[in-house]
């Protein structure tokens, strides 16, 4: 059966003709004998004009009663006019409620973020939130058109496992029928199993780390896609996540453009990921960190922190200078501003508080440790476009990484690094197929053996060189929409602190 009702995002095929819509009241403004709803149906969002000479008394008494997310169908005729919100608008004929919607609690003054995240199955109908999640959707596709498309299988590892993969300080640890199991960190070490079977596969689902890490860059359940290949090494693994990000950033310039610039992301820096990426050893890598143009760099950072904070300040005093004075609507713009300029102020400070703290660890990073989230960010601030770091101390890294044959120190692991302050995005590497190795490697680690049995088969039947990586969805989305922090990259985030709703 056709529907009875066409969708915003698809009323260019409508130019011209009546069509009925389906949404929730967004906004609305209103005269004497005029409303001009603003509907939005998940597909977009469009004007409608509710003109009381066209409609009859039922419609127009509708759209008078039609509160905020009060959902709503409207009939009319579509009009192209490019100064509207998606390029049409609809002068209606006939409005009528499907439900009237009590006192909305999201309003278009900004609220805190506890506020809207304890209402979060509601602020996800906000116009931000419907850009960044159609950004979302929109890499989803990228990632398996990638993979499909070079002969790759998807496969889903289990998310009920019996081993920790990436260390076992952020296992989720459940009681499986009296039986201690884990829910799962990675499915590398069953992506690894089917690539024996598959040769190139890629696993999408979702993974746990009972991350303590409260920051702007962990969940406790997040979305993870690993690719496995059967017969490629370090190089060919680096080469494979340079064209995969290079493809899903230009996905999403291309086909984002309304939703990004919603968001009010800048795109020159999303032009700039193209090939090839910088690479560096971890040891290179701590040389920059350590460098006197890193700290020179961190000088200058703190330099223009000062001159930003002490612009908004002035901008502050002259906005209260004419405020008393200021028409209604230019009161609500500096209101609307002071919010602005009070956001920008805390993070100006946080930065204050931080950098010192970044200073204090580049200048005393020792080889051998791992990147902080500061040092990562450092590191990228010398490049324009994400860079990979390769060949980390063994140490810093999950048992089954491959050795270095040319330095036993170092595991062949790779990150990428976003820029732009977002730091790491996929890690991976070559893996170990010395089975020897690998059971001396899970005792060090102190891991049952017992549970690691049906990995150790993968070497002892046709054990071939292979590689992989695991890039995380949200801090993907989060890069890409230039987000201040991950809760706003999947409708429900799970955090430290938070499991509803
Ligand atoms: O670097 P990680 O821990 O690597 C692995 O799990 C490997 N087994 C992947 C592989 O080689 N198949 O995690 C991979 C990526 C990180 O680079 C990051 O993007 C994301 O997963 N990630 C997280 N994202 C959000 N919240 C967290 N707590 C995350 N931990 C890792
Ligand atoms: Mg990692």
């Amino acid at each position: 059966m056709a529907s009875d009702f066409v969708s915003i995002g698809a009323l260019a095929g409508h130019e011209g003709q009546q069509a009925t819509l389906k949404g929730w009241l967004y906004n609305k403004r209103g005269s004497k004998s005029l409303y001009f709803l603003i509907l939005r149906d998940g597909s977009g969002m469009v004007q409608c004009v509710v003109n009381q000479q066209e409609v009859d008394d039922a419609s127009w008494q509708a759209a008078g009663e039609a509160t905020q997310e009060s959902a709503l169908a409207v009939t009319g005729r579509v009009v192209k006019d490019e100064r509207q919100v998606g390029g049409f608008e609809i002068q209606a004929t006939a409005v009528s409620l499907i439900s009237i919607a009590d006192d909305y609690p999201i309003s278009p003054k900004a609220h805190g973020v506890d506020f809207l995240m304890d209402r979060r199955h509601l602020w996800l109908r906000s116009r931000r939130q419907w850009a960044i999640m159609r950004v979302r959707n929109r890499i989803i596709m990228s990632i398996h058109a990638f993979f499909q498309e070079r002969g790759f299988i998807q496969m889903d590892a289990p998310i009920l496992t019996e081993n920790a993969v990436e260390g076992t300080s952020t296992l989720f640890e459940i009681d499986y029928f009296g039986q201690p199991a884990y829910l799962t960190q990675s499915g590398q070490l069953h992506g690894e199993a089917m690539a024996m079977a598959f040769g190139k596969i890629y696993t999408f689902g979702p993974t746990f780390r009972a991350e303590k890490s409260k920051t702007r860059r962990h969940l406790t359940e997040f979305w993870m896609i690993e690719p496995e290949m059967a017969f490629y090494d370090l190089n060919m693994n680096m080469d494979l996540a340079e064209d995969f990000l290079v493809r899903i950033v230009g996905d999403a310039l291309r086909d984002c453009k309304a939703e990004l610039a919603v968001i009010g992301r800048d795109t020159a820096p999303l032009e700039r990921v193209q090939k090839p990426f910088p690479r560096m050893s971890y040891t290179e890598a701590v040389d920059l960190l350590c460098s006197d143009e890193t700290l020179a760099m961190l000088d200058e950072r703190e330099a223009a922190l000062h001159d930003e904070k002490a612009a908004l300040l002035d901008e502050r005093k002259e906005n209260q200078k004419i405020y008393g004075q200021a028409k209604k609507w230019q009161k609500k713009k500096i209101d609307a501003r002071e919010i602005e300029i009070n956001q920008r102020l805390d993070q100006i400070e946080e930065d204050f508080r931080n950098i010192p703290q970044w200073r204090a660890s580049a200048k005393h990073f020792e080889w051998g440790g791992d990147f902080g989230g500061s040092d990562e960010t450092l590191i990228t601030w010398h490049y324009d476009r994400p860079i990979i770091v390769h060949r980390y101390p063994a140490p810093v890294k999950a048992f089954y990484m491959k050795r270095d044959p040319d330095d036993d120190r170092l595991a062949l692991g790779m990150d990428v690094l976003a820029p732009e302050g977002y730091g790491e995005i996929i890690g991976g590497g070559e893996r170990a197929t010395d089975l020897a190795f690998l059971e001396k490697q899970v005792a060090d680690h102190n891991l049952p053996p017992e549970a690691f049995e049906w990995y150790f088969d993968l070497r002892r039947y046709g054990s071939v060189p292979h590689s992989g990586f695991g890039l995380g969805l949200e801090r993907t989305v989060s890069w890409i929409c230039c987000l201040d922090h991950i809760r706003e990259t999947v409708p429900f985030p799970r955090l430290l602190g938070r499991l509803a709703p």
